[in-house]
């Protein structure tokens, strides 16, 4: 018996310890399969001995039944809030009442503040007792909050037992749960699939989260935490700086926020702002500001409180990424491929550092779920340089008599027929380039920068000249005149000259090029490299049946069927003359010699990680000119998969499939025979 309690015991120590390496440190020392094959083996010793079972066990995190109401739990130091700060000026007048409190002389240009970033989560507070979590709370109003000990012990990266030693007998840790937005997304995509609710954004989510009754339903719940102070401290000592006490909870197997940092005086907060703001969009986590904190312990107890918040630390915030405002009404856009896209007309609000008048609403079953309608309040949200998007309708605030938008039946620019194929999220219009939306829309693409690359004909113009039926085509930009340019608003004698300098050199183009300009659907710009190297030249392209082009690296059914379709319109293939005729031209290539009876005809690769000594590129020329074909994507079809050095998701799709792995060596066997 009491070498099964040791066993048992080791075996704790070791998952605990990789669970620190794991969620803590980031920084894995065995293979999953190991830790769970450790898992495994307490599981089976315990269930062998259930009298053995402790609560702070690794095996005990989702362990108890559903409750029927959350019991309330007293603070028995109150958890404050923070001020806050938005503008330069008010963050210096924060630093200049700390400075005169704590009698600086110089301005306390070297006063040390802890400095991290405001996470967007709930706050929570843990209290462990001889290391071993006994309570989780709620923040609540700050005296009282809600137990959620049940919900708590479901979250990967908080210890049920501390590691290590050294830590006070009663130990009380507060932070911040949240959801890394990755789970976010996932878990609402999973939702709205299976027709679930979604969450608004991740502190909703994670703040849901804590608050189930069934902690089943907060395991699957793709929570973290990052811890940022002490509460209640008895029978230990802690060190006298806030950045230390930090180390030391990390130490101790707790997470934090790896952007932390001790700073110097009000500018380098300032410096440390800047340097978060422009991290905040790439961060995995939703923050809205940055907070200071004195870092001296001393210092904190002689500045103390006022009402709820500390004097000694200040929340710096960025500018809100959500807002309330008004929809004035709806309408739908027109796209280059006739995508009919409904957009929220708003009363002008400013969020996210920029004032917003109009929300995408993306596509109709979106616009459906949200329910959105003219004269609802929403909420809007613009993170960084994503466009702006209605987040959902304040429901208690939607007028009397407003009504559910419907799917147009016609064009709102040229009348044309709306469909919306089997299965489609989108709704199209049918008019082609006869839908002055959609004409723009090409044109301006064709114009672009990696298109044709005709600089100075910029969407203002596009759409005069559409508007006057000036331009019907691409082709007819080849007959602008330097007389008729000049004359518009705006544009001088000079502007105009380089126009049509810009378009003459235009002229002298690539094949590539000239397909990706021709905005045919699916088509982007590495579909319009494989099809022309394939090829070599336009008229073999314009020849290809189906069969043909599926052959072409890269091009699936779907693609081929799109360029298939484009090619069988005469009025593109107009169009295509035309623009040779106007002058524009390319070198054409040899067309890749492919056997028709390689040695990998049949077969389907896809290529992934770095290869050593050839780049992808090389090693896919010498799978289709043995007659393989190359895809992007691993699916069942997939023959080989061909990878290098650090691959990724791919290895473990083909891995989950049973499609064969191999290795340069490998597809060098392959062609030997
Ligand atoms: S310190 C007395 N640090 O902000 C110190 N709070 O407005 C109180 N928060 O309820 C908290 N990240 O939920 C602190 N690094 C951080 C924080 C943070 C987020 C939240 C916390 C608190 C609120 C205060």
């Amino acid at each position: 018996m009491a070498d099964v309690l040791k066993k048992i015991e080791s075996l704790r120590d070791e998952i605990r310890y990789h669970n620190y390496r794991y969620h803590t440190l980031d920084d894995i020392e065995i293979p999953d399969a190991e830790y769970d094959r450790l898992m495994r083996e307490l599981q089976r010793l315990e269930d062998e001995n259930p009298d053995l079972v402790t609560i702070d066990s690794p095996t005990q995190r989702v362990g108890a039944e559903p409750s029927g109401a959350l019991q309330t739990v007293q603070h028995r130091l109150p958890m404050l809030s923070l001020d806050n700060v938005f503008a330069e000026d008010e963050l210096r007048e924060f630093h200049r009442r700390v400075a005169e409190k704590l009698e600086f002389e110089d301005g306390a240009t070297d006063l040390q503040y802890a400095a991290e970033p405001k996470l967007d989560g709930a706050a929570v507070s843990l209290l462990y007792e001889d290391g071993v979590l006994v309570l989780a709370a709620t923040r609540g109003d700050g005296t009282t909050g809600e137990d959620i000990t049940h919900n708590v012990r479901t979250i990967d990266s908080i210890p049920l037992r501390l590691i290590g030693d050294g830590y006070p007998a009663t130990l009380e840790v507060r932070g911040e749960v949240f959801m890394p937005r990755a789970g976010f997304d996932a878990y609402n995509k999973k939702a709205r699939a299976a027709g679930e609710k979604t969450f608004v954004n991740p502190r909703n989510a994670a703040a849901g989260s804590l608050r189930q009754l069934d902690p089943k339903l907060t395991a699957e719940r793709p929570l973290d935490m990052y811890v940022y102070s002490v509460g209640l401290v008895e029978g230990g000592d802690l060190p006298d700086h806030h950045s230390d006490i930090i180390m030391c909870l990390q130490k101790w197997g707790l997470k934090t926020c790896p952007e932390r940092r001790v700073i110097t005086g009000v500018e380098g907060c300032l410096d440390y702002y800047a340097e978060i703001g422009e991290k905040r969009d790439s961060l995995p986590y939703d923050i809205d500001g940055v907070v200071y904190k004195v870092d001296s312990l001393s210092m904190q107890r002689e500045l103390g409180f006022v009402a709820r918040a500390p004097r000694w630390a200040v929340a710096h915030k960025f500018p809100a990424q959500e807002e309330l405002t008004k929809v004035e009404g709806i309408e739908f856009q027109v796209g280059r491929t006739g995508a009919l896209t409904p957009v929220a007309r708003l009363d002008p609000v400013f969020v996210g550092g920029v004032t917003v008048s109009n929300a995408t609403l993306h596509n109709i079953d979106e616009l459906h779920r949200k329910d959105v309608r003219v004269g609802d309040t929403v909420i809007v949200r613009r993170a960084g340089d994503v466009i702006p998007e209605v987040v959902s309708v304040v429901a208690t605030r939607r007028p009397k008599k407003t009504t559910r938008v419907q799917l147009p039946t016609q064009c709102p620019v040229c009348e044309s027929h709306v469909v919306r194929e089997e299965g489609e999220a989108v709704a199209r219009c049918t008019g082609g380039l006869f839908c002055k939306a959609q004409r723009v829309e090409a044109l301006k693409h064709f114009v672009s920068r990696r298109a044709m690359d005709i600089d100075g004909l910029g969407a203002k113009l596009i759409e005069q000249f559409v508007e006057e039926d000036r331009i019907k085509n691409p082709s007819d930009i080849y007959h602008l005149t330097k007389e008729e340019l000049a004359e518009r608003e705006r544009m001088g004698e000079k502007s105009a000259e380089n126009l049509i300098g810009s378009i003459e050199k235009s002229k002298s183009t690539t094949l590539p090029r000239f397909l990706f300009a021709l905005g045919i659907r699916e088509v982007g710009e590495a579909t319009a490299v494989s099809v022309a190297s394939y090829f070599g030249n336009l008229p073999a392209i314009i020849e290809a049946e189906t069969e043909k082009l599926v052959a072409v690296p890269d091009v699936g059914p779907v693609v081929a069927k799109r360029i298939r379709d484009f090619l069988d319109e005469d009025h593109n293939l107009e169009v295509m003359a035309k623009l040779q005729a106007s002058g524009v031209h390319w070198a054409d290539t040899e067309p890749m010699q492919v056997a028709e009876d390689g040695q990998l005809t049949g077969k389907t690769f896809v290529i992934t990680g770095t290869l050593s000594g050839m780049t992808r590129d090389q090693a896919k020329d010498l799978i289709v000119k043995e007659g393989g074909k190359v895809t992007g994507s691993v699916s069942r079809k997939t023959s080989y998969l061909l990878a290098g050095d650090n691959a990724g998701s791919k290895l473990s799709k083909a891995q989950s499939l049973e499609v064969e792995v191999i290795d340069l060596d490998g597809l060098r066997n392959l062609l030997k025979d």
